[in-house]
């Protein structure tokens, strides 16, 4: 067992836990991501977004490579009223990128866990969305009184693991597979309220995103009148 990065100079600035003030690194076009909670009616966009992906992403994300009947089961089965979906849409309202935030009852540590696990679509990636939708796991698994944030990837997942360690994740790495850990800090007025206006923010995007594409919609309709 060894530690991942564990002699990185690039990240010396990273903070013990997650959730203190972390520098702000060039955000892609310094755009703000919007990050919608998704519910059970988003299963079938969630399944389509999922299948999708490639047999090597599928591996990636599963940690086998899943075929289509494992990801319809795995859809099917995914408990939004324990666990939280997280979901960022395209302007067209196609699922980009799907993180699911799971959360662990009676852990062997003891402690209030919860695992993270995350796909971006190949076209979105390399964008940021991956390690905004971890930020925003992060703040709400604190807000429900989590304090360790768990993500379990391949070794080979450089992508993966650079999104945990540049939150602070201890990286411990078994041969082939990896856990990272992420120590998370007690919830507080400000990160409720952080919380609580990003949903606001990006129930509206999504609410304008929709009224443009209606737009769109009927003028098509009425130039192909
Ligand atoms: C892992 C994954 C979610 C990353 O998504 P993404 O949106 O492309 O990642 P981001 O743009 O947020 O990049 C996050 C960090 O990873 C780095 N990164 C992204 N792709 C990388 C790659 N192919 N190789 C190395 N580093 C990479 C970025 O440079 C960034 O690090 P930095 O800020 O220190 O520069 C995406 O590649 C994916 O869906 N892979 C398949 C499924 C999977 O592996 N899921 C994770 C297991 S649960």
């Amino acid at each position: 067992m060894d530690t991942l990065f564990d002699r990185e100079q690039r990240h010396a600035k990273v903070p013990e836990r997650h959730g203190a003030a972390r520098p702000a690194k060039p955000a892609f076009g310094l755009r703000w991501i919007p990050v919608r909670t998704l519910a059970p009616r988003h299963r079938p966009r969630l399944l389509k977004h999922l299948l999708a992906l490639d047999d090597r992403d599928r591996y990636l994300r599963f940690g086998y490579a899943a075929s289509d009947a494992q990801i319809e089961r795995y859809v099917e089965h995914i408990n939004f009223e324990r666990d939280e979906v997280f979901g960022v849409f395209d302007r067209r309202l196609a699922l980009v990128a799907v993180a699911h935030l799971a959360y662990l009852e009676g852990h062997a540590s003891g402690r209030p866990c919860a695992e993270f696990g995350v796909s971006v679509a190949k076209a979105s990636r390399g964008r940021g969305y991956g390690e905004r939708l971890f930020d925003h796991a992060a703040l709400h698994a604190r807000n429900r009184g989590v304090d360790t944030l768990l993500v379990h990837a391949l070794s080979e997942n450089t992508a993966m693991l650079r999104i945990a360690h540049n939150a602070g994740a201890s990286i411990v790495r078994d041969g082939p597979e990896s856990e990272a850990r992420v120590q998370l800090a007690p919830e507080n007025l400000a990160s409720h309220m952080e919380e609580l206006v990003e949903g606001h923010a990006a129930d509206l995007d999504y609410r304008l995103k929709l009224q443009v594409n209606r737009v769109d919609e009927l003028l098509c309709a009425s130039g192909r009148d």
